[in-house]
């Protein structure tokens, strides 16, 4: 069955709901790659750099692992529907486990905001879809209040089965490092459900025993939607809440939701929050892509936002780092297109050259 080829419920036992395989809602997912790349690498000065691709999973994003626990915990309680607020990939994700569960699903993303694939995906698993004349955030209050007053299971990453999916992510690493734990993870931050996750599986991991030491953890956020990455600066004195605006349209958000937990597991794992411009995140996608590994704008984030610490002196150039890739190449085609478009002046762009259909031209 599914439930059994799935990287997610595997650990089960460590992080779920105890459930029979057949009440599982599962496509599978999990079981992503960890790549070596030496361009990679050494475009972001980390030689021992590695990346942890969980835009491989099934809807092309790591929500897949909190959603296949989520989707089968609505279904154990007989949920009549499902809702969440998203950037886009929340919402294809649950779009496509509420299809697999037959629960019908309620969306709520900003308006013109999301990126081409994720709007598609969502409209074609066949979420009720709607396009918020807001932000974000004003979607996260909506959705919040909307489900609780039409009685709607609510599967935002508050929701604590999507946290305990997401953990296997971290459990997955370090079993491809043979329990050998890297150095740092490093990961782009929006909402900071997948920092919270990422903590409570190194303190399992560690309570378990099955690692003597965890990593650091480095959570990226995009330099014009960075309230945590400040808070960080500030000592965590208070709260912060910013207008969010970057091309990494996935994680433009300016008042996240799962602060406080967040701000635990940096304080636990000794991490460090950072930012990176908007050139920077797409200086660092063209890199990634180009190696022939591929990545969304703000997957690349964890990546810049490597390269930033290693100049500043904070990781160790030969430090063993992993870096997570959270979605997929084709999730953003419009931001692809644009960098890559003729005239183009980015660092690494590779314009298409349009030319008559004749031998002579393209010999030319
Ligand atoms: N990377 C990608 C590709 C994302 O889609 C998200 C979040 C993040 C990173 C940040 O993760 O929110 O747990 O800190 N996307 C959400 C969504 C907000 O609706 O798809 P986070």
């Amino acid at each position: 069955t599914a439930a059994r080829a799935s990287g997610v419920w595997r650990f089960r036992e460590i992080v779920l709901p105890d459930v029979g395989d057949d009440a599982i809602v599962s496509q599978p997912e999990g079981n992503t790659p960890l790549f070596r790349r030496e361009s990679v690498a050494q475009w972001a000065g980390a030689s021992s750099l590695l990346l942890k691709h969980d835009g491989h999973n099934p809807s092309g994003s790591f929500k897949d692992r909190g959603m296949t626990v989520a989707l089968t915990q609505a279904r154990r309680i007989g949920a009549r529907a499902v809702a969440c607020a998203s950037t886009g990939n929340t919402s294809a994700s649950l779009a496509m486990y509420a299809s697999l569960a037959g629960i019908p699903a309620l969306v709520f993303v900003p308006a013109a905001q999301v990126a081409l694939g994720k709007l598609a995906q969502t409209l074609g698993y066949g979420a009720r879809t709607l396009l918020v004349r807001g932000d974000f955030d004003d979607c996260l209050r909506l959705v919040r209040d909307g489900a609780e007053r039409l009685g709607i299971y609510l599967v935002n990453s508050v929701n604590p089965f999507r946290i305990a999916g997401q953990q296997s992510c971290v459990l997955e690493i370090l079993q491809q490092l043979a329990w050998n734990p890297p150095d740092w993870i490093a990961l782009p931050a929006g909402n900071l459900g997948n920092t919270s996750a990422f903590g409570a599986a190194l303190r399992a991991a560690k309570a378990l025993g099955v690692v003597d030491r965890v990593p650091r953890l480095l959570a990226v956020q995009a330099a014009g939607a960075a309230p945590f990455a400040r808070g960080f600066r500030e000592g965590f004195a208070e709260r912060r809440r910013v207008k969010a605006e970057t091309v990494a349209t996935a994680i433009k958000i300016g008042d996240p939701a799962s602060w406080d937990r967040a701000r635990r597991v940096i304080e636990e794992t000794d991490g460090i929050v950072t930012d990176v411009s908007d050139a920077d995140i797409l200086e660092a996608k063209a890199a990634i892509d180009a190696a022939g590994v591929g990545c969304e704008p703000a997957s690349a984030a964890s990546v810049a936002g490597v390269r930033r610490m290693v100049a500043e002196g904070v990781i160790a150039p030969d430090a063993r780092v992993v870096a997570l890739l959270t979605g997929h190449v084709l999730k953003d085609p419009g931001a692809l297109v644009d960098y890559h478009a003729p005239g183009s002046t980015r660092p690494l762009a590779n314009a298409p050259v349009e030319v008559d259909a004749s031998l002579d031209a393209i010999a030319r």
